[in-house]
């Protein structure tokens, strides 16, 4: 049977760190700030950001939310982030996706300082990201790059399979794999016999948004199984991208859902807000 990697084990241990690190620039004079902008009434939203924000008072992390009507215009919208740049407190910004759609959300991307772009979703960031020299890593494929890490994964020479093209994940996360010297590939919708390659991967990262798609018997054995995807099925349940208990017995080690990478995702907000207020504080 496959070794558990417990995202929440690793999410609690590097959160230990970031509270260390928040309380050192304390006595430096700098309260490392974040600030988290939601528009309109989306309920998954608004759970995220109320996570966030205990979070960061977990942590000692300074954080201001501002909570907008679905109706704001984009210029106010505009006019807020802008306000943010420029406020001295404020390490780190987030505009929580998705926006309502009269609001242009490239628009809104583009408009946040780069270098308080802590989701790491700036044109700019992305491109560094690409050259292989990043200023901020987008907190998901992050979050899966300090589990592979933790649980003591070498990619150099790997071959890498992510299913899933999303800019949020599948894309950036390629790209982190390839940096470490992995040989990927991208799968997706449109990819012809995914079972096929699938099965020829030392790691699977799984990030599609569809329940058990990734069917068990797919994976090699020995393979690492790392599983991004959260999906409600019925009334209360929530499960992968992958067939847990079946890859479980193929895999060397897999991620839970939930409990894998999901409490990943904050971890490295609060983490990229950390590396900001440093480089304030340099
Ligand atoms: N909505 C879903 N995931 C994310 C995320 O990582 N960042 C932001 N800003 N919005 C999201």
């Amino acid at each position: 049977m496959a070794d558990i990697i417990d995202g929440k084990a690793i999410a609690a241990e590097i959160r230990q760190d970031i509270a260390a690190d928040t309380q050192a620039l304390i006595a430096q004079g700098i309260t490392p700030g974040l600030a988290v902008v939601l528009v309109g009434e989306d309920p998954a939203s608004r759970v995220y950001v109320s996570m966030k924000e205990k979070a960061c008072a977990a942590a000692g992390i300074y954080s201001v939310e501002h909570k907008l009507a679905a109706e704001t215009s984009e210029a106010d919208l505009l006019k807020l982030i802008t306000n943010l740049n420029d406020d001295t407190d404020i390490d780190g910004i987030l505009v929580q996706l998705p926006l309502p759609e009269h609001i242009d959300e490239s628009k809104v991307l583009e408009a946040i300082d780069p270098t308080k772009d802590v989701d790491g979703f700036h044109p700019y960031n992305v491109g560094r990201l690409m050259t292989g020299n990043p200023l901020f890593q987008p907190c998901t494929p992050y979050g899966v790059m300090k589990m592979l890490e933790h649980h003591g994964v070498d990619l150099n020479g790997k071959e890498v399979v992510v299913v899933g093209r999303s800019n949020i994940v599948g894309k950036p996360v390629a790209l982190m794999c390839l940096a470490e010297n992995a040989t990927v590939t991208i799968c997706h919708s449109r990819t012809v016999d995914l079972p096929q390659k699938v099965a020829a991967a030392d790691v699977v990262i799984a990030a599609v948004g569809r329940p058990e798609m990734i069917k068990g018997d797919w994976i090699k054995k020995g393979a690492i199984v790392i599983d991004v995807g959260v999906n409600r099925v019925g009334e209360k349940k929530l499960v992968g991208d992958v067939d847990f208990k079946a890859a479980s017995e193929n895999a060397a080690a897999i991620t839970p859902v939930p409990g894998g990478v999901g409490p990943m995702t904050i971890t490295m907000l609060l983490y990229n807000t950390i590396v900001s207020a440093k480089r304030r504080a340099a």
